[in-house]
């Protein structure tokens, strides 16, 4: 390690690291703007300047920037010298000639890194005269506002954009001091990942929308550690709570996991929490349809007195934690438990739970899919299932460039010289898809196939990495993709750390095992390939766990199609649902069946759906942001949530529901399921393969050096005068008896494990990038080790089956086959709910080729309906009523194939794999969006509409 020396003391630095990172690193302060941990120096704002020494006797030295200039054994540099510091000052000056002084009503206000910086620096007398130049701010969509006259020119913002997330409608415009960062014109910006800017900017350029127009000031929102539950990668947040209300999801640092970015499903999607369709009191249905209000304890005793007149069924929620999941399991019994998923997405999910607990490959983290020099994506649209992989997959394909770098002795953080030398050049990406994806641009060679070819190239690949000629297992493979199949074999061999990324989005069994197949096959002896199996929901691997009891053995508990077998023989009479609604599930028939089926439904969910609609008592539940739990990620990680803050009105979370249901009924052992952690332990030691769950986060009596930990910052304020419009005397805050975290300022936010940040704030720091201050080192883990406790560790490998090769998939010109096409904003059921998700979801759609498109005589923005023509598996029926789209023609889209938009209505009861035809519909019009009052000055002026709730209050 070399030695240098600041301002006369000697300090150890890590080697290969710049002056900018070891100081900081060393707990010392030097300002800067343009670096960043995740996207390395370019050297362009000249704010963290220091003076560096030739020798003892140097005492003029020069200026140098730290960022750019690496570590070397005996450098003498000064940082709090005068010319070091004459020189910082000014600089920040010159920055900030054009900047209007608006802090006290900037939105970025006391979170703001140029503002610290300006502290720190000691700027304070402004000594230009001029004239300031003004810039007109764009319409950048529902997520981020634009102030550009704040802008310093960084260049943060384009450099995460366009180089980290491949984004191309943001670019630096125009230029000397009439620099420009923003789009060519108005209009919504097209990355998934722009809501980073939010962080990314130093200054207050680019701000969170929603939270702009429901505005609190940032020291004013009360936080705790949380877990997004957009999908599966299981991103860490920190979301912020004032009034009573979700204002903002910021990102919680999690090196493992998110690292610094989030995605927008995830940023902004959690304003469903907010909706006009919370279920805000506990109801029991009337004759004609109603809902009377009753208290709590009147729907408890309601709900047992059911439970007590026959056999009870749970069907559970991938969108649910565990311990409320565990609960109804308990409280029904296994054998009358199902997920609550469809069947066929159960036993994926079953099986890639399977596959990661016996495969020798290694589930990664996505701090290690970053890590990976080969990559082959296999039939999922990682960009709109797990966005934030998607992300991470773009970091892994700049390795080749480091790769060079290394060559040329180049440091890793030196991202301009590395960008030139490496130009467009990545390491090989290969992407097996449906249709186009968004990461075609960094990728080698990308191929759409229908799902059953995905599977088949797979198992090509993998034969012929294991040795043996493709040809002699997968039968007709054409000679395209037997050639594919032999170079992505050899560049996957050859990488150093391959990585096969696929997942359960088509619903098609093969195409996981044929990812397995690759993984396993590459990995021999020492060596573990990386394995990426994506999952549909938050939790979805979490209940699939839990019902699978080992891990390994078959569920005992019901399968979808017993429960409704059941249930038509009149063997359910009250059926309880957890936070899920079936109609997303399962064709609609199938559901209403069901359900007419059952004596007594009781729901327990957040927002009004169309199964809550058909309960007879309905519980409203607490949604992540007002409640604890555990989720597991598609990782395998059991992750922890708490209440950022209390629920209001008759919300409870789920377990809490069940547990005081459990003790009504003087159920067994519920009198000991009282708290959490005795929830969360029983669980632990009932389910082998969740025991590692109480080591995702310490127990409720952890105290951090005596005291608990807050979730508002000290600089919170107006405690006292928050709801004087009620009552000018202070309420006592709430007493949190279920986790170690206090509802106030008071307690001790420094040093806690990282599962307990709720916020990061340190002296001087006010921004995100206070962050710094917690980690071993500059974008390295939290001290301490990072939140989250992986469940599943690699096997002894897993026998892959190439009799499970399907046949080559056979367009036809009279029928297609149904295929899924997710997007990024929803498809997923709980963000759809925020406004402004809504807003950019547009229309469900059905997907064609042109030549089918010409074939069945329809043109873009045709209606056109589907019917079902058979089916690939009896599960697989679609509902018999006709579904009528509209058309788009995408020439990426297989021919044969059609897509159907997921989760969006009325597509809810087309299934995956089903066989259908098309009908042009004559007169058909295309369905009135439902659209969201928007600032854009080019919308139509539509008013705020809301679906209504299926919930009246009597
Ligand atoms: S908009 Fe923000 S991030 Fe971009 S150059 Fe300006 S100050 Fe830097
Ligand atoms: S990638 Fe998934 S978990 Fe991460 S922020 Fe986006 S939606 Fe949330
Ligand atoms: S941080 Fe070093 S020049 Fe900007």
């Amino acid at each position: 390690m070399p030695t240098i020396y600041i301002d006369g003391t000697a300090y150890e630095v890590e080697e290969g690291k710049n002056l900018l990172e070891a100081c900081l690193n060393l707990g010392l302060d030097l300002p800067y703007f343009c670096w960043h941990p995740s996207m390395g120096s370019i050297g362009s704002c000249r704010q963290c300047a220091m003076v560096q020494y030739q020798n003892e006797e140097d005492t003029r030295g020069r200026i140098i920037m730290g960022c750019m200039t690496p570590v070397t054994e005996g450098a003498r540099l000064s940082l709090e010298g005068e010319t070091a510091s004459e020189f910082r000052e000014p600089v920040i000056e010159s920055l900030m000639l054009n900047h209007p002084h608006d802090c006290p009503v900037c939105a970025e206000g006391g979170e703001c890194h140029l503002q610290d910086m300006t502290v720190m620096v000691g700027h304070r007398d402004r000594n230009y005269r001029g004239k300031k130049n003004t810039h007109r701010n764009q319409y950048l969509g529902p997520l981020i506002n634009h102030e550009m006259n704040r802008c310093i020119s960084c260049y943060r913002c384009v450099r995460f954009y366009q180089d980290y997330a491949g984004g191309t409608d943001l670019a630096a415009l125009a230029s000397h001091d009439h620099v420009y960062f923003g789009r060519h014109q108005d209009g919504v910006l097209q990355s998934e990942f722009a809501g980073n800017l939010v962080e990314v900017c130093p200054t207050g350029v680019f701000t969170d929308k929603p939270l702009l127009n429901d505005y609190s000031r940032k020291w004013d929102l009360q936080s705790a550690p949380s877990v997004c539950v957009g999908c599966a990668v299981g991103c860490n947040t920190s979301p912020g709570e004032r009034y009573g209300r979700l204002k903002r999801i910021q990102n919680r640092y999690n090196q493992q996991v998110n690292g610094y970015f989030l995605c927008d499903r995830g940023r902004f999607g959690a304003d469903f929490v907010n909706s006009e369709s919370r279920l805000n009191f506990t109801g029991v249905r009337q004759d004609d349809g109603s809902y009377q209000a009753i208290k709590a304890d009147v729907a408890l005793s309601l709900v047992a007195g059911l439970c007590q007149q026959g056999t009870v069924a749970g069907i559970g929620s991938p969108r649910a934690s565990v311990e409320a999941n565990y609960l109804l399991r308990r409280f029904v019994g296994n054998k009358h438990f199902s997920t609550g998923m469809g069947d066929v997405e159960s036993a994926l999910v079953q099986q890639v739970v399977d596959t990661l607990s016996t495969t020798r490959a290694t589930s990664p983290s996505i701090d290690q899919i970053e890590s990976a020099d080969a990559v082959l994506i296999l039939g999922e649209d990682v960009s709109n299932t797990a966005p934030r992989l998607a992300l991470a997959l773009r970091e892994a394909a700049r390795n080749k460039a480091r790769e060079m770098a290394a060559e040329m002795r180049l440091e890793p953080w030196m991202d301009a010289a590395i960008k030139n030398l490496a130009q467009d050049q990545c390491s090989p990406v290969f992407i097996a898809g449906v249709h186009e994806s968004r990461l075609n641009d960094i990728s080698e060679s990308s191929v759409t196939l229908a799902p059953d070819d995905i599977a088949r190239l797979g198992f090509a690949i993998a034969e012929e990495i294991a040795g043996r000629r493709a040809s002699d297992s997968v039968e007709n493979l054409n000679a395209d993709l037997s050639a594919l199949a032999s170079t992505i074999a050899s560049v996957l061999k050859a990488a150093k750390n391959p990585l096969i990324v696929s997942g359960t989005s088509l619903l098609n069994v093969a195409v996981v095992e044929s990812a397995t197949a690759i993984a396993e096959a590459l990995s021999t002896g020492e060596q573990s390939a990386l394995l990426s199996l994506t999952v549909p929901e938050c939790n979805s691997l979490g209940v699939v766990m839990l019902a699978g009891g080992d891990g390994l053995s078959r569920e005992e508990g019901m399968a979808f199609k017993d429960l409704i077998e059941s249930a038509s023989q009149g063997n359910i009479d009250t059926l309880v649902i957890l936070e899920n609604d079936l109609y997303r599930r399962a064709p609609s028939e199938q559901i209403d069946q069901l359900l007419e089926n059952v004596k007594q439904l009781v729901v327990l969910d957040s927002l009004d759906n169309a199964t809550l609609s058909k309960s007879q008592i309905a519980l409203p539940v607490a949604t992540f942001a007002e409640s604890e739990g555990t989720l597991v990620s598609s990782e395998g990680r059991a992750q922890r949530y708490y209440p950022v803050f209390v629920a209001e009105d008759d919300r409870l979370a789920s377990w809490q529901w069940l547990s005081e249901l459990g003790q009504v009924l003087g159920l067994s052992g519920f009198d000991q399921l009282e708290h959490f952690d005795q929830v969360e332990q029983a669980c632990a030691e009932e389910i082998p393969a969740l025991s590692g769950i109480t080591a995702a986060a310490p127990e409720h009596q952890f105290r951090n050096r005596g005291l608990k930990i807050p979730r508002q910052p000290n600089r919170y304020s107006g405690r006292t005068a928050m709801r004087a419009d009620v009552s000018v005397h202070e309420p006592k805050q709430p007493v949190d008896e279920e986790s170690p975290l206090s509802f106030s300022m008071e307690g001790l936010s420094i040093g806690q494990p990282s599962s307990l940040m709720s916020y990061s704030w340190s002296p001087g720091w006010n921004s995100n990038q206070s962050i710094q201050k917690f980690q071993d080192e500059a974008g390295g883990e939290i001290k301490g080790g990072s939140a989250g406790v992986r469940l599943i560790t690699p096997g002894h490998g897993v026998e892959t089956h190439t009799n499970s090769v399907p046949d080559a998939f056979q367009p036809s010109s009279t029928k297609l086959l149904l295929v899924p096409v997710y997007r990024v904003f929803g498809s997923d059921e709980l963000s759809a709910k925020a406004p402004a998700i809504a807003e950019l979801a547009g229309e469900p759609q059905l997907i064609l080729c042109p030549e089918d498109a010409s074939n069945f005589q329809v043109v873009d923005g045709d209606g056109i309906a589907i019917t079902a023509a058979g089916s690939t598996a009896d599960t697989n029926t679609l509902d018999t009523s006709t579904v009528t789209l509209e058309v788009v023609i995408d020439s990426s889209m297989v021919k044969g194939c059609i897509g159907y938009t997921v989760g969006m209505w009325g597509t809810e009861s087309l299934v995956a794999g089903s066989v259908v035809t098309l009908e042009k519909a004559i007169g058909w019009q295309r369905h009135q969006p439902q659209l969201i009052a928007t600032d854009n000055p080019n919308a139509p002026n539509l008013q705020r509409q809301h679906v209504q709730i299926g919930v009246s209050h009597v």
